[in-house]
């Protein structure tokens, strides 16, 4: 069964009627640009062909009532009085209705149901689309106009200030912006955008390490942390605003690791620049090159890499239908991102996955992606 499928004979079920309303809002993959959003840099994500989707109605009074299909619970809430319980994965929910809030959006209460196919914790961002979803719904049941940017900035502050992850926009921007057969490159300082068309005969291939570590927010907010520090150091706004140069002539007054994460988002920032140049005048093996650099510059500068990525993103760098692999995400496990030679896409499969239990007794899951629109009435 689709999703699609799910939410609505869910909804069925536990509403007894028809749902009026369905939301849908992809995860995505980042092609490269990581951990350069919050330092107002270039990121190059796509939405892909995964997604969560909300079958909804209207309610006349002011609940929101949310039947999750994958926890079988009903997450319950009064629009007028509630509270961060820290209750998990309905706090993305109370923390949208909570940011629109904040931001003089009326809301109305509505009952639905949750379902989706986007791996958790597997660096694909099922928490943006979930709060992309949540987002359109309220918007449909609401009667406000769906405005993806505004949409995606309300939902990176609920979530650094409901979830208290201190993530960058991208994640919530690309699944509300997601453009079919494009990736978007997109400054997180203008939120301009960028799509690129993805070239032709070289899918997008996502390998989940299956590796989910925990303390994964905390590590995250300290990497944000100490860029934040750098960029202080340099009397900055953002990292963005230091050159190579600079910090490479600064190098004798910074520590070590102060100076490695400066340099990975610095080069990184060039990378993403260096990506698109290379995408649109047709040259995808300079564009695979890139991709390696990148995950030598997260496994040795930033180090947010792990040994079992590492020995994944190897094993794909090293068969020949292989233009290029690095993690993608926030780090610490989770996913690789590959571009394969479609001719070759199934034994790239067969053997990366092999390999990988081979050397790691661990089992790798293959998702081949199709860059997808962001979030949608469907
Ligand atoms: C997570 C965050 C994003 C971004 C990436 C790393 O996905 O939510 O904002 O920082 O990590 O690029």
């Amino acid at each position: 069964m689709t999703p699609r499928d799910i939410v609505i004979q869910t909804f069925r079920q536990q509403f007894q009627g028809e749902p009026e309303l369905i939301t849908r809002a992809p995860g995505r993959v980042n092609l490269i640009g990581e951990h350069t959003d919050y330092n107002d840099g270039f990121v190059f994500p796509m939405a892909i062909n995964r997604a969560l989707w909300i079958a909804l109605r209207p309610r006349e009074d002011r609940l929101v009532r949310l039947f999750s299909a994958r926890y079988e619970e009903m997450l319950t809430f009064d629009l007028d009085d509630f509270e961060n319980t820290n209750a998990g994965w309905g706090e993305y929910a109370k923390g949208i209705a909570w940011a629109l809030k904040e931001n003089n959006y009326k809301l109305s209460g509505w009952e639905g149901t949750l379902a989706g196919d986007v791996p958790g914790g597997a660096g694909l961002s099922s928490s943006a689309a979930f709060e992309m979803a949540v987002a359109r719904a309220f918007g449909a049941v609401s009667g406000f106009a769906w405005q993806p940017k505004e949409m995606a900035k309300l939902g990176q502050y609920a979530e650094n200030r409901w979830v208290g992850m201190n993530c960058g926009i991208m994640d919530q921007m690309i699944s509300a912006v997601g453009e079919k057969d494009h990736a978007l490159m997109i400054d997180c300082r203008s939120l301009e955008i960028r799509a690129v068309p993805l070239p032709s005969g070289t899918p997008v291939v996502i390998l989940d390490s299956s590796i989910r570590h925990g303390l994964v927010d905390s590590a995250y907010n300290e990497r944000r942390r100490q860029c934040e520090e750098v960029a202080k150091h340099f009397q900055v706004s953002m990292l963005r605003d230091v050159t190579l140069e600079q910090l490479l002539q600064e190098k004798g007054n910074l520590d070590d690791i102060s100076f490695r994460r400066a340099q990975h988002v610095i080069t990184e920032n060039q990378r993403v620049l260096d990506s698109v140049a290379a995408l649109q005048s047709g040259n995808t093996a300079a564009f695979g090159k890139l991709m390696n650099a990148s995950h030598d510059s997260m496994r040795t500068d930033f180090e947010i890499s792990c040994p079992e990525m590492d020995i994944l993103v190897e094993i794909a760098q090293g068969l020949p239908a292989c233009y290029g692999a690095r993690m993608t995400g926030g780090g610490f496990g989770g996913s690789a991102v590959a571009l394969v030679e479609q001719a070759h896409l199934e034994p790239f499969i067969r053997q990366v996955q092999q390999a990988y239990t081979d050397r790691t007794g661990l089992q790798a899951e293959v998702y081949v992606t199709q860059a997808e629109k962001g979030a949608s009435l469907e």
